[in-house]
């Protein structure tokens, strides 16, 4: 649907356009501002700017809403599976039978790494951080295949079950390294995320034990992670992706946006602040305390969200498959205790109350995953792994949109004036 409306800039009427979306957003579109008034807009942190239209996930941040392609997440976290909804995503439908078989044949098929890919594992440090051989490994997987880098576009649905198996076969083979352990192959005759739990866990010569409800609970937080319209590491891949460099490079960017604190890896630093709460004795009063006196910049990671500002609809499920998980595993585990203690009192505080700060999804997720087996430094990349099909649906937009440009933002500029070169000893 499109419209109009009146802006009146320095006493001129201007007439732009506008975008209604199919759930009433109402996007203006200044494309011919800055040729009409010589202004631009500014909104760092793009808390105003639409950067595209998309058809894949529209959140309320308002009131909690989460939905993929039109359906739930709620509805999507009880009946389907990672895999499905992936598929949801990129191609805009949940698969039929013969669909469904045939994308989970194609990961099947693409699931092996190059076997050259291993050397470059060597290369990397014991210490290196899975995410930085994540993405390195993301990039370096596509010079394996011309046709990525040449994008032949008949090839997208191969390119992109290989990038979704091949993340997960990576993320393995990258905290095998870590560990300086044996590094296990895929299987053929296992699903995808049962599959990946046996290249974590399994050594040669001996399976480790697929529980079901662990096997289930990853699989959720991957469905649960799978997209999030334009937060930092999408609107990454798309800027990539405008450049039209291929869908690997772009996933690799896309990686790197997700490491930061603010963004993905706020799961790791949730379970630290945990942990750090927990040495030190305290039951989390004194640590929101200092949260909200800001000492040191201090944050309740995983709290906090720019577009949530009512609950984040993730969180209240990944609360609940908390308390399932541990329960099912026979587990406690005291960091569970601190976490819910935190969330009620921050909930009850006028300093989050006042911000709408709510739990995020990051919150319990890091607590399913410690009970799971995943370290924390694979926290991030569980993410990366989860969002992968989100990357792919919104590559996928860019390339097939017939209008879409190179991303170019414009700035304000409030360096220094033209001004002369000095000598070297003209200079004080
Ligand atoms: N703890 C304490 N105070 C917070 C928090 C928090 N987690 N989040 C925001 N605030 C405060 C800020 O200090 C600021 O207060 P002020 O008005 O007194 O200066 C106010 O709330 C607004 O904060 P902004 O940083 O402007 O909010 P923004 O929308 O830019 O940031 C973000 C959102 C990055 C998620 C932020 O809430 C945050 O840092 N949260 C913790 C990290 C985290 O959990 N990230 C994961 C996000 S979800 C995801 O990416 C999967």
């Amino acid at each position: 649907m499109t419209g109009n409306v009146e802006l009146i800039i320095d006493g001129r009427t201007l007439n732009l356009p506008t975008t209604v979306g199919s759930e009433g957003e109402v996007g203006i579109d200044i494309a011919t501002l800055r040729n009409q008034t010589g202004c631009i807009t500014l909104d760092p942190g793009y808390g105003n700017t639409g950067s595209c239209e998309s058809a894949i996930t529209f959140i309320d941040g308002e009131t909690g809403i989460l939905r993929y392609r039109g359906y739930d997440i709620s509805e999507l976290a009880e009946k389907s599976t990672f895999i499905e909804t992936a598929y949801l995503l990129i191609y805009g439908e949940l698969p039929t039978r013969p669909q469904l078989a045939e994308f989970s044949e194609l990961l099947s098929e693409n699931q092996m790494l190059h076997e050259d890919m291993r050397h470059l594992f060597n290369g990397f440090p014991p210490t290196a951080h899975p995410m930085a051989i994540l993405s390195a490994m993301i990039n370096a997987a596509s010079s394996y295949h011309p046709n990525i880098i040449n994008k032949r576009e008949e090839r997208f649905p191969w390119h992109a079950a290989r990038l979704i198996s091949q993340v997960r076969t990576i993320a393995a083979y990258s905290y095998r390294k870590a560990h300086g352990l044996p590094t296990i192959y895929p299987k053929t005759n296992l699903k995808y995320t049962a599959n990946f739990l046996h290249m974590m866990f399994s050594h040669p010569g001996e399976d480790c034990e697929l529980k079901p409800e662990i096997v289930k609970a990853l699989d959720l937080i991957f469905l649960l992670h799978a997209d999030h319209e334009q937060n930092c590491s999408t609107s990454t891949v798309r800027m990539v992706a405008s450049s039209r460099a291929n869908l690997f490079a772009s996933a690799s960017a896309g990686v790197c946006a997700l490491w930061g604190p603010l963004h993905g890896g706020a799961n790791q630093a949730v379970l630290e602040m945990l942990e750090e709460i927990h040495s030190e004795g305290d039951d989390g009063s004194k640590f929101l305390n200092e949260v909200k006196n800001k000492v040191g910049n201090r944050r309740l990671m995983g709290f906090g969200h720019r577009v949530y500002k009512n609950f984040d609809p993730r969180a209240v499920i990944i609360k609940q498959q908390c308390d399932k998980v541990l329960g099912q595993l026979h587990k406690s585990d005291p960091l569970l205790d601190i976490a819910k203690k935190l969330e009620e009192i921050a909930l009850h505080d006028d300093y989050f109350i006042s911000r709408k700060l709510y739990p995020n999804v990051d919150f319990y997720s890091g607590i399913i995953m410690r009970a799971i087996g995943i370290p924390m430094d694979m926290f991030t990349v569980m993410f990366a792994i989860g969002r992968m099909p989100g990357w792919i649906a919104n590559y996928k937009e860019v390339m097939e949109d017939p209008d879409s440009r190179i991303a170019r933002p414009r700035q304000i500029y409030t360096g220094a004036t033209r001004r002369t070169y000095q000598p070297l000893d003209a200079r004080v």
